[in-house]
């Protein structure tokens, strides 16, 4: 509630002064932007204040390291009007631009696409303030600074960019790099910031994104997380460097309550359906700074085949034929798509997280097209890409991480409520601590929290249990539980990861994607391998960097860190997707 409140007076926040403090360490909320953004969403944005005085600028909570804001040069060239604003380091007196190789200007990748860039520390805000404790400044806050680039279609237009993003750290609490012979330059993280300086009980947040045309409120937490946010069965996991992996099994179609749209009442093996070479599982990352679900060509073609859509090329993503009577119906029934993955790393265990068809009713506005237009979005991806769940599966999936600080934490992931959602007041969020390894879910029923909004066909009839049962089930996924004929499926393609940002998302992507591949095969054994997901991490490698200096920014200057082989690939890898990967999805939003 408070956060909500500060939305609309963000600015004068920092003049209010607050009694008393709070007992120890808690988890601590955001403030929310008061207008949403995105020509892909729409989507809900954090509200920060940067530098000194501060400017605001609003960010899409997402990615880790370092954060991604627009620079106030970018408009000199091509820009969004609807921009979530431009960050001037030169009106800022506690800015510290990191100097030394030309970042972003010598003809590398970025620059090449499109791109220029400039890594910049400076004081940030970002928590929302509560009774009692002092204004949270986060100094040296961690930004690489774009100040040229844009998005393009696989078509080929081009649209501006829009909105940056909000990191949600990483397992290091500081970061240092060098800085051309000048002192090095030292950033900060917000939750392992947040942690270090004693105001929040972890280096941890829990996230679950909402969505702004299903009207659920989003719910960020910094060191910890609310319960009601996550449903049933939790399935934690070791993250990788900058990454989150997890085994997707299957993918499959369903209706919760009543009656089918659809000519089979449910029907799984979508994800592997015209596919040999899709064994068991697909390794997938969760990361919700690319605004679509990127997946394998025949698995989008897949899942569109059974719904009223078509592949629009020059957008790279599936369009929603409006006309058909059927895409009402679906799009507001029970129905969804499910997404089952491996539980806990299990070989036996499963869990699967629903995503009902009214969240991926999502709409590309202008100026990235001529007209509001209803996509799915499911993206095929290039052969270069990893497959990603971004940002519209985020709408219906909670996603913590308890980062800790030596590289071993866990990450988690559960079903996320629909629309009848109690919205929590400040204060009551369940910690996360430093050492845990685990989420506790709420125990209140998936269906439920959809029942007020969808129109079930006919019967009331429930046809999932989202409680926790199914979970222990160890059966794959609770979602197709009724009757249900296992037909074959259709296609529904999505988006195309490069499809809005043709240049910088695809070209980024690919470029990191081309760069990882290059790196695992240099890499010996025990370096980051971004292909193998269950063990991530690189613990090894991590102090390796972190001696040297963290990863972020380091791409860059790679060449100009004399250390390990392997920390210099790994920084190049690093930056590169946080950058690239990262700008790219978010400036399509
Ligand atoms: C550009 O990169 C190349 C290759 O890393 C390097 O040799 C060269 O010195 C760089 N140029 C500048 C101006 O930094
Ligand atoms: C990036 O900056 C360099 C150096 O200022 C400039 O020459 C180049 O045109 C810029 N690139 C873009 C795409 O604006
Ligand atoms: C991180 O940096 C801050 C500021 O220099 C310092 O006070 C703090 O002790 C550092 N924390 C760790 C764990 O190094
Ligand atoms: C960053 O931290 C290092 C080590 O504590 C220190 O030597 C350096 O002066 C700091 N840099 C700045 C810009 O304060
Ligand atoms: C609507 O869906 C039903 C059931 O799947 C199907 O039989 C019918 O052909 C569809 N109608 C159109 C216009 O696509
Ligand atoms: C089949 O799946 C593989 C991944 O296992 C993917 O690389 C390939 O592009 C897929 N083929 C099609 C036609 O989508
Ligand atoms: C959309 O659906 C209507 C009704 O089924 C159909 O007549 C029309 O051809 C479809 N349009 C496209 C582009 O598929
Ligand atoms: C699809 O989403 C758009 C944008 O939120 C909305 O206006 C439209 O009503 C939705 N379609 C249906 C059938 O609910
Ligand atoms: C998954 O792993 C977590 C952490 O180890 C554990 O608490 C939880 O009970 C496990 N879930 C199942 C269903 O085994
Ligand atoms: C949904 O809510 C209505 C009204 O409260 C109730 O009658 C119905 O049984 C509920 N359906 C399910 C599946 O819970
Ligand atoms: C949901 O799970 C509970 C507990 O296992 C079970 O009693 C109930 O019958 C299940 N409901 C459905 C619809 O499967």
């Amino acid at each position: 509630m408070a956060s909500f409140l500060l939305l609309f007076s963000a600015v004068s926040l920092l003049k209010i002064a607050y009694a008393a403090a709070p007992a120890g360490p808690i988890p601590r909320s955001v403030t929310w932007a008061p207008k949403s953004y995105g020509v892909e969403g729409p989507w809900w944005a954090v509200r920060t204040q940067l530098g000194t005085p501060p400017q605001i600028i609003d960010l899409l909570p997402g990615g880790s390291f370092q954060s991604v804001v627009f620079g106030a040069d970018l408009c000199s060239t091509f820009c969004d009007a609807q921009t979530a604003g431009l960050y001037n380091s030169d009106e800022s007196s506690t800015a510290f631009t990191q100097t030394g190789p030309p970042i972003g200007t010598n003809g590398t990748n970025f620059m090449t696409r499109g791109i220029n860039y400039t890594y910049v520390f400076d004081t940030m805000s970002p928590v929302a303030n509560i009774e009692g404790a002092p204004d949270v400044h986060i100094p040296s806050f961690d930004m690489v600074v774009w100040t040229t680039g844009f998005n393009e279609f696989p078509g080929g237009s081009k649209y501006g960019l829009q909105i940056g993003n909000l990191a949600l750290g990483a397992t290091d609490i500081n970061q240092s790099w060098p800085n051309d012979g000048a002192p090095r330059a030292n950033g900060t993280l917000v939750p392992s910031f947040l942690f270090d300086a004693g105001i929040t009980p972890s280096n941890s947040y829990g996230l679950h994104v909402g969505s702004v045309a299903m009207g659920i409120p989003p719910s960020l937490y910094f060191g910890g997380y609310e319960q009601s946010r996550v449903l049933g069965l939790v399935t934690a996991q070791s993250y990788g460097l900058n990454f989150f992996p997890i085994d997707l099994l299957d993918i499959s179609i369903g209706v919760a309550v009543g009656n089918s749209p659809f000519d089979f009442t449910s029907k799984a093996g979508l994800l592997a359906q015209g596919n040999a070479s899709i064994g068991p599982a697909l390794q997938v990352h969760v990361d919700y700074n690319p605004p679509y679900i990127y997946l394998p060509r025949s698995t989008c073609d897949a899942i569109a085949a059974e719904l009223p859509v078509h592949f629009e090329p020059s957008l790279g993503l599936y369009l929603w034929n409006t006309t058909n009577p059927n895409y009402t119906t679906i799009v507001t029934s029970p129905s969804f798509l499910g997404f089952t993955f491996r539980l806990n790393a299990s070989i036996s265990q499963k869990m699967t997280i629903n995503v009902p068809f009214s969240l991926l009713n999502l709409t590309l506005t202008p100026p990235a097209v001529t007209q509001p237009t209803a996509y799915l979005p499911c993206s095929p991806l290039s052969e270069v890409s990893v497959p990603n769940l971004g940002r519209a599966f985020a709408q219906a999936a909670f996603i913590g991480v308890n980062w800790q600080t030596d590289g071993q934490g866990t990450w988690f992931m559960a079903q996320a409520p629909g629309p009848n959602t109690p919205s929590a007041p400040e204060g009551v969020a369940t910690s996360m601590q430093a050492s845990d390894r685990f989420v506790v879910p709420s125990t209140d029923d998936w269906v439920d929290t959809w029942n007020s909004t969808w129109k079930p066909i006919e019967a009331d009839t429930a046809h999932v249990n989202s409680s926790i049962p199914e979970a222990t089930a160890s059966s794959s996924s609770k979602s197709t539980s009724p009757p249900s004929s296992h037909i074959s499926p259709g296609a529904i393609a999505g988006t195309a990861v490069g499809a809005l940002c043709g240049m910088v998302l695809i070209g980024t992507g690919v470029w990191f994607i081309v760069r990882r591949v290059k790196k695992n095969r240099r890499e010996t054994g025990m370096s980051f391998n971004i292909r193998s997901p269950r063990k991530p991490p690189p613990v090894v490698t991590y102090h390796g960097d972190k001696r040297d200096g963290g990863f972020g920014p380091q791409e860059v200057q790679g060449s100009a860190v004399p250390g390990a082989q392997q920390m210099s690939k790994q920084q190049t890898e690093h930056p590169r997707k946080e950058l690239p990967g990262d700008h790219a999805y978010e400036l399509q939003s």
